[in-house]
């Protein structure tokens, strides 16, 4: 095989009280991804028109170019890789972008490699690439990228993994078009945690977690809550509460910032409820003249999908 097309999904980290190890992959937006092999043994990128082209080309400062590079050396290939990207996720959005490009370059080369590359060589790959855009980079965006569904970064230094099973539950995400890069909005939050909020935020990770295996829809409207980096951050993001209100009234199971925002996601039971709650959402944005994307989309369980 000398070229492969793939969707790499965009994810929902965090998931509210999850902070860097929960995340979740969704099945739109996607950035569609083209590796062809080529014989100079180089990475050529081409970055195709979109609402998102605004991403280097330069493989050096690409999150999908820096891994292909270091595969072609650590691999010793006699080839090198030219790679189409179609950004469809919003940059700096909180919907895991850069993730998907990293984690999407990586699956498309791995599979033009007839899969020698192990997954946990593969998530290493990708977030070298992701640490081209940020400092500190997360798995909770590249582990739900590469192997769907909803993921549980019990430890990210080993990469321990786990992935929970997930009953089907639609999406609703707003991304408000306003800047929140994820360096800012990690330096705002508390070094300490008070043991309390800790005791209350355990509690409903494990009461969320074991609401979306068994469906127990109570359970997780329960379990969404955030008392530790909501507070914080949802000030980072206009109409936040009158956005996430509009959700929750409008039949949304839980509502949170999506990773470290401004994507805001609403949790619901059915596609018509996800319809319903997107719109009022939007709704509020509108209010408040603040321009937006938005999306609906089922949990997708498979992760990046060759098309
Ligand atoms: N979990 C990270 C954060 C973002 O909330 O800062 C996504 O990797």
């Amino acid at each position: 095989m000398n070229s492969i097309t793939l969707a790499a999904p965009a994810t929902v980290a965090n998931l509210s009280c999850g902070f860097d190890i929960l995340g979740v992959c969704i099945e739109k937006p996607f950035d569609k991804i083209t590796v062809v092999k080529n014989t100079t043994k180089n990475v050529i990128i081409n970055i195709d028109n979109s609402p998102f082209s605004n991403i280097p080309s330069d493989p050096k400062k690409n999150t999908g170019g820096v891994p292909a590079e270091l595969i072609i050396q650590d691999y010793n290939l006699d080839f090198g890789f030219t790679i189409n990207i179609k950004k469809g996720i919003p940059l700096c959005g909180g919907l895991g972008s850069s993730a998907a490009t990293a984690a999407g370059v990586v699956y498309g080369i791995n599979e033009l490699l007839n899969k020698k590359i192990s997954l946990n060589k593969m998530i290493k790959y990708a977030l070298e690439g992701e640490k081209i855009s940020s400092e500190s980079p997360h798995l909770d965006n590249i582990g739900p990228c590469l192997i769907g569904g909803l993921v549980l970064i019990r430890d990210s230094k080993s990469l321990d993994l786990v992935k929970i099973a997930t009953s089907d539950l639609f999406f609703a995400v707003v991304h408000p078009d306003v800047k929140v890069d994820t360096k800012s909005a990690r330096k705002i939050l508390p070094n300490k945690v008070d043991l309390y909020s800790a005791v209350k935020q355990w509690g409903n990770i494990a009461g969320l977690t074991h609401g979306f295996s068994s469906k127990n829809i109570d359970l997780i409207k329960r379990s969404m809550k955030d008392y530790i980096i909501e507070p914080v951050r949802s000030k980072l993001i206009p109409a936040y509460f009158n956005i996430k209100n509009s959700a929750l009234d409008n039949g949304a199971i839980g509502c949170s910032i999506s990773g470290s925002g401004p994507s805001i996601f609403a949790l619901c039971d059915n596609q018509d409820i996800a319809q319903k709650v997107v719109l009022k959402m939007e709704k509020e944005l509108q209010k408040n003249s603040i321009k937006y994307h938005s999306y609906i989309s089922s949990i997708n369980k498979q992760g990046i999908e060759i098309l």
